[in-house]
């Protein structure tokens, strides 16, 4: 009883000290000064890092917490998402029972704290997922059609802030490598090359869509392979890990039962003076229309419901899978729009299906933050379009065809 009543009271207690610091005021990190500041990292700079990380990362964490708390149609009580919530209050607590950092020792002890916060929110994106499938499933279907514009707002807002409390946590913990790779400052890697990027995210692509199928259409790469721009490979790696699933599973479905080959999946890396522009096609027979208004949400998937009677969420939040959690697309459009980039989808239903989305490099005056959204078609956009030609001149047959597809009248002049 005692026990229960102290517990009880410590929940109470940090219930309240969650409460106190949502309400504080977050600051926010430019790229920029995570570059000026982790090109010299001495003891001293790591020290400002970590104390600053001690006041600003429980805030944050306490917001989501919150947030967590507070879900429209029960969605706070669904199993996988207290789960999540709980995470967030230990972090939480990890950080709030921390003492001052006063010198490198703390810093040190410090740093590993956050790194173990860092691997206990690994899978929080799937475990989410799987409150958000176990919510679809009891709720009526008429709310559904209608209004979970919430929650998916909420969702965008919720994993937008993980991406920046996870690269605040990666950049400090990453300045700790006594042996960075050439070019690296913490997790910015000044000159990934992204042709060799998208062949590493295509292969472990390839493997699960291997596990899942028993066969994988081929993945080719056009660009120049010396070509390197400033990114966080993560990212990247992320973003085309699931691009390239998504494209495999529909060249496979469409063909697995065909005495046709299965045509290949194209990946094309264009360098562009100020942004970078990936585009990824494949002949999967594209999205139905009456899907396309769906994808970017956290509940559309085409592929079978992850959620049933017996389902163990631990044991499938763990295991990387082809497609079904629905959060592929927004969340890769997340982590490009981090960056002030984009994720793009033109869908040309039964012909073809090329994704396109733009990464940035760095501008002159605004580091990372630059791109020009060269795919706006539809909206006439014409200097943009313009420079799309000169820049991706490889491009024109497909720009051409993308037009026809939105139906634009534009002209390119
Ligand atoms: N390349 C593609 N070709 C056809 N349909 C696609 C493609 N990419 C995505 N989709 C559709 O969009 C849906 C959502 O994709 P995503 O957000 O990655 O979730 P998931 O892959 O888990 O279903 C997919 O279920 C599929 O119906
Ligand atoms: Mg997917």
């Amino acid at each position: 009883m005692a026990v229960k009543k102290a517990s009880e009271a410590v929940l109470r207690g940090l219930a309240e000290e969650v409460q106190k610091w949502g309400c504080m005021k977050q600051t926010g990190v430019s790229l920029r000064y995570m570059m000026e500041f982790g090109s010299n990292p001495n003891p001293r700079n790591l020290m400002i890092a970590a104390q600053f990380l001690h006041k600003e990362l429980p805030i944050r964490i306490a917001r989501r917490a919150i947030e967590l708390d507070s879900l429209p149609f029960g969605l706070s009580q669904k199993p996988a998402v207290l789960k999540v919530r709980d995470w967030y209050l230990e972090s939480f607590h990890d950080l709030r029972c921390f003492p001052e950092i006063k010198d490198s020792y703390d810093e040190l002890a410090f740093t590993s704290m956050i790194k173990m916060i860092k691997v206990r929110h690994n899978h929080v994106v799937p475990t989410m997922a799987l409150g958000v499938q176990q919510l679809k499933k009891d709720l009526n279907p008429r709310i559904l059609s209608r209004d979970l514009g919430e929650i998916h707002e909420f969702l965008n807002r919720f994993y937008m802030t993980r991406i920046g409390i996870r690269m605040l946590i990666g950049q400090h913990v990453a300045l700790h490598d006594p042996n960075p790779e050439p070019g690296c400052v913490g997790q910015i890697n000044t000159k990934l090359a992204p042709m060799l990027l998208a062949e590493h995210a295509a292969e472990d692509a390839r493997a699960i869509c291997m596990r899942e199928y028993g066969s994988a259409p081929e993945v080719i790469i056009y660009g120049d392979p010396s070509f390197t721009f400033p990114y966080v490979p993560s990212h990247l790696h992320l973003m085309m890990f699931e691009l390239v699933k998504n494209s495999l599973r529909a060249v496979q479905e469409r063909y697995m039962n065909s005495d046709k080959v299965a045509p290949p999946i194209r990946i094309i890396v264009a360098d562009g003076i100020e942004d970078v522009t990936i585009k990824i096609s494949d002949e999967g027979g594209g999205i139905a229309r009456r899907g396309l208004p769906k994808i970017f949400t956290y509940l559309y998937s085409t592929a079978k419901n992850l959620v049933d009677e017996n389902y163990n969420h631990e044991a499938t939040a763990d295991r990387v899978i082809m497609a079904g959690y629905g959060c592929g697309l927004p969340i890769s459009r997340l982590y490009a729009r981090y960056f002030g980039g984009d994720l793009q989808i033109i869908s040309m239903e039964g012909y073809e299906y090329p994704f396109i989305f733009s990464l940035m490099a760095m501008g002159m005056e605004l580091m990372l933050t630059f791109t020009y959204h060269v795919w706006e078609i539809r909206k006439n956009v014409c200097h943009d379009f313009h420079d799309c030609l000169v820049h991706y001149q490889n491009w024109k047959n497909q720009a051409i065809i993308l037009m026809q597809v939105g139906g634009s009248t534009f002209e390119a002049n």
